[in-house]
């Protein structure tokens, strides 16, 4: 029995008033053309190669923006434009790097060839997408249940789910029906790593300034790390195995939401019934370029939810050579130089604002990162240019992506929580966010939800990096 329908490739129906009114606007418009043809020359419809001009010439002027920006705040990193989308991030002569990487019998090197064009159509899209796995998801993507569940699952024991019961026990504690947090959810979001660099500097205030704060893993909080890492909790990424001991680590905290980055199995699920916190699975594709690891996953939800992402305790500053966490000692030689690269691009790009100790001391002043209207503009001239080069539709649009449409039923299953949660989860106290109604939310995030038509959009995992599952959720007759 399913209660949400799926069709590969549907595009949404288009609203007939909206249609009638373009068509009468196109002929309006052919009328016009005609009636000025007949009496000058006619006007020329741009080709697509002389749109692809303007788009490329949009993104060189892009790129410039980017080098100055790399130039003014990467501490030494410098921007080498290859062309309009390329550019080589390069660390300066004499930077050592420590990191041997035994795999491939070599150090990390000093230079990293980034494509902007596909980086900005990366991370734009964040903004829109929830990144929360839930019960909607696998019901509408078309290998949903069978195929991608299976894969969230450690210990099945089989790599689909055939039994399709069984895999429901295992994901229901952590699956919502819808997804329970919305975009532009909160104005500021605060990111906090790990990095030993955190105790150089007293970010604890500034941190608890935001509207959310996100951590990772075992970080610890409390009053003898408050001046550094601040006290505010509000969602925390997990590993599976720091999912293992969530107890202790959150230490009577029933305040974080917890999201489990990779899968959950058994063990998880009877630790997560003992919890009164909302606790999820995390849903968003690997990355493949970039640094990786829980770091990068924590910025993609922040993005989810936040206008601004603030970054603190990752290591972004040069001479950092060992690999030390604030709360334990240091390890050895670890320089993370790709990771450094990344994150200046990140910046330049508007995704993120870097805060370290070697950045403390400026005054708070982005205007040598691109605005905001910029950054829009260079999205959609990559838009455009990337969609000629494949030879499909050009339209800007939140739907643009959208493999997939699926529609659900809005009163299948709770808002938010699970259809399994614990006792103890149910009779907690939690109210922070996921159960916010659509009116108790920053105007930001009801525009954008009524933009949106209440359709949810959630990143197709492990296939093209911009295709998206496209979630409309239907009115009940009743
Ligand atoms: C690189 O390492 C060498 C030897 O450890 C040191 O003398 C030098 O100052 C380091 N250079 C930089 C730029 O950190
Ligand atoms: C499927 O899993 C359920 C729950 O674990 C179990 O009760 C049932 O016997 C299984 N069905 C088959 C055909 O294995
Ligand atoms: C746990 O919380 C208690 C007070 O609620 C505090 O005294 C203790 O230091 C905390 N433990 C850790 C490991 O943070
Ligand atoms: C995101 O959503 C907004 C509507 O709030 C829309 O204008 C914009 O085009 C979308 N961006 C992307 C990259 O889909
Ligand atoms: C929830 O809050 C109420 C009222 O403040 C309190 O009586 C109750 O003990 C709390 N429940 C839990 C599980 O903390």
């Amino acid at each position: 029995m399913s209660r949400a329908s799926s069709t590969p490739q549907q595009p949404p129906p288009p609203h007939r008033p909206t249609v009638a009114l373009l068509l009468g606007l196109a002929l309006v418009f052919c009328l016009s053309v005609l009636s000025i043809q007949s009496s000058f020359t006619a006007p020329r419809v741009p080709s697509r190669l002389e749109v692809d001009a303007e788009q490329v010439r949009e993104l060189s002027g892009f790129q410039s923006r980017v080098q100055q920006c790399v130039a003014s705040r990467g501490l030494g990193l410098t921007a080498d434009i290859v062309d309009h989308c390329k550019l080589v991030l390069k660390f300066p002569t004499g930077t050592n790097s420590t990191w041997y990487n035994a795999q491939f019998k070599i150090f990390e090197p000093l230079e990293y060839r980034y494509d902007v064009c596909e980086t900005i159509l990366l991370w734009e899209q964040y903004r829109n997408v929830t990144t929360v796995l839930t019960r909607e998801y696998l019901d509408v993507r078309p290998d949903g249940w069978l195929d991608y569940a299976a894969k969230r699952i450690a210990q099945l024991g089989a790599k689909k789910c055939y039994n399709r019961t069984l895999c429901e026990e295992l994901l229901s504690v952590l699956l919502p029906a819808k997804p329970p947090f919305h975009p532009r959810q909160f104005a500021t979001c605060a990111v906090v790593g790990n990095s030993g660099d955190l105790l150089k500097t007293e970010f604890g205030r500034e941190i608890d300034a935001h509207d959310a704060v996100f951590r990772d893993n075992e970080a610890p909080v409390n009053k003898k790390y408050a001046k550094y890492v601040g006290l505010k909790r509000d969602f925390r990424l997990v590993v599976r195995g720091a999912a293992r001991n969530m107890a202790p680590i959150l230490n009577g905290s029933s305040d974080e939401a917890l999201i489990i980055k990779s899968l959950t199995h058994k063990e998880i699920n009877a630790v997560i019934k003992e919890l009164p916190n909302p606790v999820y699975l995390f849903q968003g594709i690997v990355l493949r370029r970039g640094a990786k690891g829980t770091g990068m996953k924590s910025i993609e939800l922040a993005l989810s939810m936040c206008d601004i992402v603030d970054v603190y305790g990752f290591t972004v500053d040069p001479g950092y050579t060992e690999w030390t966490r604030y709360f334990s000692a240091p390890r050895k030689g670890h320089n993370p130089l790709q990771g450094r690269a990344y994150y200046q691009l990140l910046e330049c790009l508007g995704v993120v604002r870097l805060h370290s100790p070697m950045r403390a001391q400026r005054v708070e002043d982005w205007s040598d990162v691109p605005s905001k209207e910029e950054i829009k503009r260079a999205h959609a001239a990559a838009f455009r240019l990337k969609k000629h080069e494949i030879g499909q539709a050009d339209e800007l649009g939140p739907f643009s992506n959208c493999k997939v449409w699926g529609t659900v039923d809005p009163d299948y299953g709770p808002v938010s929580g699970t259809s399994d949660m614990s006792e103890t989860r149910r009779n907690s106290n939690y109210s922070k966010w996921e159960l916010l109604p659509l009116e108790k939310l920053r105007n930001e995030a009801q525009e954008h939800h009524a933009q949106m038509g209440g359709v949810s959009l959630y990143k197709m995992d492990g296939n093209k990096l911009d295709d998206l599952v496209c979630v409309r959720h239907e009115h009940s007759s009743g």
